[in-house]
């Protein structure tokens, strides 16, 4: 992790519906149970000032946004929440829980999206300046699933209305970033929530021992 922070940076990523809101309580409770100070945060929404911007975003009414500024929204939203929530959490010591970080802009607005790679790392430059995680947790599902599980849960925004055939590169792009990422671990979502919490807490266990 970039920086000289005490404490520990995990981010849960994944396509939709794959089970990260679903996961982080859990885990929440087993890093609580080891006796660390546990923050749950998200992207976009951290922050107050990302929670105005999820829902521009994310509103379905809003089908003229262009790739670019939906880009720039997601950093401006990042770079809000790595001052105001992330760096102060990690200097004082908090195992931080983040639903989303830096690789969900790499899946779907780079592979997703096809936006450019290195205008992307440029951008995350600036939103983090430098901060990666020590784990991040892909949950990996099939497309078709996740689409389902959410449209049960009554979510359709305006990124889950894209098309399947987005929501594939997303996937894909996701295994690439498992392949590519030294802190980065894909763990099957498939089954049980507690199943899935299962695997998760021995990858947890395995890199960072808590
Ligand atoms: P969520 O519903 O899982 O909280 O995520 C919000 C949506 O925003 C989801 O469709 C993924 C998308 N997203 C991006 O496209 N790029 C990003 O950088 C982030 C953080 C989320």
């Amino acid at each position: 992790m970039a920086g000289n922070t005490r404490g520990t940076f995990i981010v849960l990523e994944g396509i939709e519906g794959a089970g990260k809101t679903t996961q982080i309580p859990l885990l929440r409770d087993f890093l609580v149970s080891r006796g660390r100070r546990v923050v749950t945060t998200l992207e976009p929404g951290g922050t107050d000032v990302g929670r105005h911007i999820r829902e521009v975003i994310l509103d379905p009414r809003h089908k003229a946004m262009t790739s670019t500024a939906e880009l720039l929204l997601y950093h401006a939203a990042r770079a809000q929440h790595v001052e105001e929530v992330v760096r102060p959490q990690l200097e004082n010591g908090a195992w931080i829980l983040c639903d989303r970080f830096s690789d969900s802009t790499l899946a779907y607005q780079g592979y997703g999206r096809g936006l450019d790679r290195k205008l992307l790392h440029q951008l995350d430059e600036i939103s983090t300046g430098g901060l990666v995680p020590d784990l991040a947790i892909i949950l990996d599902l099939e497309v078709e699933a996740g689409l389902r599980r959410n449209v049960q849960a009554g979510k359709h925004d305006r990124m889950e209305l894209e098309s399947v055939e987005f929501h594939r590169r997303v996937r894909e792009g996701f295994h690439k970033l498992a392949d590519e990422k030294p802190y980065a671990v894909l763990v099957s979502g498939a089954g049980e929530a507690l199943e899935v919490h299962t695997r998760i807490r021995a990858v947890v266990q395995e890199r960072l021992c808590p």
